[in-house]
């Protein structure tokens, strides 16, 4: 009976929800209507433009002054004479939340005097916590927040994200990167949830969730940007912004399910891929910002550009043979706000193509109407600025606990021979390698600046590898010898010296910070500086605990087949040391999993989705050999799994399979486990992957407890984009795998081969 009262409670609170959503639509689209009727084109036009705070800075010698301030001159012009509806980013430096309230404040208060006083859409790339604000909270990178296969992470990682960026009065996030991070070369490997599409579109929804909340409006809430529209993240050569190559049906595959389900999770806005696909700059592919997203995804927010690139439509790409050119590709294809970002040449051109009837106005009425509806979304005609005292767990002690949490559960050990893992504490220890001592291995670029390369100096307060260490154990158990830097050796003797007096070394690996551009490589291999200090710390015959701090997976194939265990640490953020010394030290069990593949070979960067072919097979050398695979990861407990049961043998149209497996927890220690579903599918009309994540569950078991997880499989969920493009299941037999058990089903299909699914 409780039960119904609540089931009836529930529904007429959704009803009312719901209806409530419908009658705030139904108020924003008067309010965005009124408005529209009485803007002139260059009002118009204005808020499609978006300019960096630079453009409105005070400046001497041509640089931005110390501290920032608004220019009342410029921001004059940028409202009142080019009526500019968005501005974006920081100069240089991470601001304190006092100084982010004096420029938000002088740049809404120009607003206000506007004729019809829009307010700015504020935007900012709070990536891993809000990165730009001195004193927030910063977690781990995507990339470690996906290694925790625990989407209830991401959620708070985004909530809080979400405060402390209104907290610095900032209403609009360009996060999460929804990117498939399948390239290990690639810079950008670590703002990705990896390479797989299941765990990315289910980690980047719960983002979206958590930064948009049920109203986002509220002053806790933000309004998301997915990026970066579409196949960005698989350059042919690795770098960043280069070509890519990506047939229709690869994409649909595998690129454009994490945007879909943002999509649908409601998603405000989206920033477009930079660079080009089959030729194509994605700037100027009306096929896949209107086609695709808008028509086939039902995509309703704002469509901006990524920095300056219709600009680059011309200097770049060559398809425009003018700036005006560019401009009109652009529009055309879809894009609603131009990132200019350094001048007004985006303005003054849409206005020309308009009053040449190249344009037509009904063009230009529709992206405003979807900037405006935004800014009425996110509540900022009627709070433009936010209130400082709003937000007092801003960098609090609870946010930072949800960061250590994130962070130890991203931590990933790959290796731990003998179980030398978890150490004692009485030990002597030497920590050695680059990153040991940085803050900047731990938090990446997008940190306190674009590349990063202020943290130690902004998170001074934190613990570096090395501090977290010795907290952990008294400082008089710990030497310290950095070995080598990144990329050259210096004083190897010393540590080599320091190491023969250890019990054990730390030896920190990895990559400094970097971010798009300047973090290309050219070579995956480990620098060999880096190496060199491994295989002489080696020599001492002590046994090395190896941490990987790095962005994307270098290749260490050598230096860890020296190591006696090995974690892999991602950029784990301002808590990473904590959580690592706490890892290593037993006062936490490790629960990461590999979110990408961990090469062994610098040119044998395969995917674990792989095709059969590159299995290999007796007599070819093509074999899927990584060092780690995707979802690797150990524990200090052990697992067994068991009882592996799916509900019937034939899964048919409208049905769901109940997949059951018992796991246990046969260890000494409570420990968590997340529990992988694959299925393959084994003959298809299109070559099957070898295997695919499906479903996953994270779960928590004391020693001796065991516990049945279930999963629903439906025919969607084994579905693939056929040669067509369409998303189909096709009859067969199926296997499941989870853990290191499998079973066979078979999907009958009453209909025939289905050529007009959809995404
Ligand atoms: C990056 C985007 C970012 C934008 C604004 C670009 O260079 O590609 O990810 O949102 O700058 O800072």
């Amino acid at each position: 009976m409780k039960k119904t009262i609540f089931c009836i409670a529930l529904l007429i609170n959704a009803i009312y929800t719901n209806a409530q959503h419908i009658a705030a639509k139904n108020s924003i689209d008067k309010r965005v209507d009124a408005l529209l009727a009485k803007m002139t084109l260059d009002e118009k036009i204005g808020q499609m433009t978006q300019v960096t705070l630079d453009v409105v800075l005070k400046t001497a010698n041509g640089k931005a002054i110390q501290p920032e301030q608004i220019d009342a001159d410029k921001i004059k012009n940028a409202i009142e004479k080019y009526h500019v509806g968005s501005i974006l980013n920081v100069s240089g430096a991470a601001y304190t939340r006092e100084h982010w309230h004096q420029i938000i404040s002088d740049i809404q208060a120009e607003a206000g005097q506007s004729r019809l006083k829009i307010p700015v859409l504020y935007g900012i790339d709070a990536m891993h916590g809000q990165n730009y604000v001195q004193g927030s909270t910063l977690f781990p990178q995507e990339i470690g927040m996906s290694a925790t296969f625990n989407p209830e992470l991401a959620y708070r990682e985004a909530q809080i994200t979400a405060y402390e960026t209104r907290a610095s009065y900032i209403p609009w996030d360009f996060s999460p990167v929804l990117d498939l991070g399948r390239n290990a070369l690639w810079p950008r490997i670590y703002e990705t949830f990896g390479e797989d599409p299941y765990l990315a579109k289910t980690m980047g929804a719960a983002v979206i969730k958590g930064y948009q909340g049920n109203d986002v409006s509220s002053k806790y809430n933000v309004a998301g940007c997915m990026k970066h529209y579409l196949g960005y993240s698989f350059p042919l050569d690795g770098k960043d912004r280069t070509p890519a190559w990506i047939p229709d049906r690869y994409m649909r595959e595998y690129f454009l399910p994490s945007f879909a389900e943002a999509v649908k999770a409601g998603a405000m806005s989206v920033m477009v891929n930079s660079s080009e696909i089959n030729g194509v700059p994605v700037h100027s592919s009306k096929y896949l910002l209107t086609d695709v997203l808008r028509g086939e995804l039902g995509f309703k927010g704002v469509i901006v550009t990524d920095w300056q690139d219709i600009k680059y439509l011309h200097d770049r790409h060559h398809i425009a043979a003018t700036q005006k050119d560019a401009v009109l590709i652009a529009i055309n294809a879809g894009i609603d706000m131009s990132m200019v970002p350094t001048d007004y040449t985006f303005y003054d051109l849409l206005e020309q193509l308009v009053k040449e009837g190249k344009v037509p106005v009904s063009r230009i009425d529709e992206s405003v109407r979807r900037i405006l509806t935004m800014k009425y979304k996110l509540g900022l005609f009627e709070r433009p600025v936010g209130n400082p005292d709003d937000y007092p767990k801003f960098g609090s002690a609870e946010f930072t606990a949800a960061s250590l949490k994130s962070a130890t559960e991203s931590i990933t050990l790959l290796k731990n021979n003998n179980n030398i893992l978890p150490l004692k504490k009485d030990i002597k220890v030497l920590v050695t390698g680059p990153a040991a001592n940085t803050m900047r291995s731990l938090n990446g670029g997008w940190s306190y600046t674009w590349q990063g390369d202020f943290s130690d100096q902004y998170a001074a307060d934190k613990n570096t590898i090395l501090e977290a260490i010795r907290h952990k154990i008294g400082k008089d158990n710990v030497a310290y010898e950095a070995g080598a830097s990144f990329d050259s050796l210096q004083n190897i003797e010393a540590a080599v010296s320091a190491a023969k007096k250890a019990d054990v070394i730390v030896l920190c690996l990895g990559e400094h910070s970097y971010a798009e551009n300047p973090g290309n490589i050219d070579d995956l291999n480990l620098p060999s500086a880096q190496t060199e200090l491994a295989n002489e710390l080696a020599k001492t015959g002590k046994p090395i605990i190896l941490v990987m701090a790095e962005g994307r997976p270098r290749i260490i194939t050598e230096v860890e087949s020296k190591s006696a265990a090995t974690i892999m640490t991602y950029l784990s953020g301002n808590e990473g040391g904590n959580a690592l010394a706490d890892i290593l030290f037993g006062d936490a069990n490790p629960s990461g999993r590999l979110p990408v593949t961990y090469p062994r070979y610098p040119n044998a960067l395969v995917n674990y989705y792989r095709k059969n072919i590159e299995n290999g097979n007796s007599d070819d050398k093509n074999g899927y050999n990584p060092l780690y695979e995707f979802g690797y990861g150990l524990s200090y407990t052990t697992f067994a799994y068991s009882n592996l049961h799916i509900s019937k043998p034939t899964l048919k149209d409208g049905e769901a399979l109940t997949v059951t497996v018992d796991v246990k927890n046969t260890g000494a220690r409570e420990g968590k486990e997340s529990v992988l579903l694959y299925t393959r599918e084994e003959y298809a009309s299109i070559t099957p992957d070898t295997k695919r994540l499906r479903a996953f569950q994270k779960i928590d078991l004391q020693p001796g407890e065991s516990r049945t997880v279930s999963f629903k499989i439906t025919p969607k969920d084994i579905a693939f984009v056929n040669d067509v493009s369409k998303t189909v299941t096709e009859a067969g037999e199926f296997k499941i795998m989870i853990g290191d058990l499998t079973s066979s089903f078979n999907y009958v299909s009453s209909v025939a081969p289905s050529r007009t699914g959809k995404l």
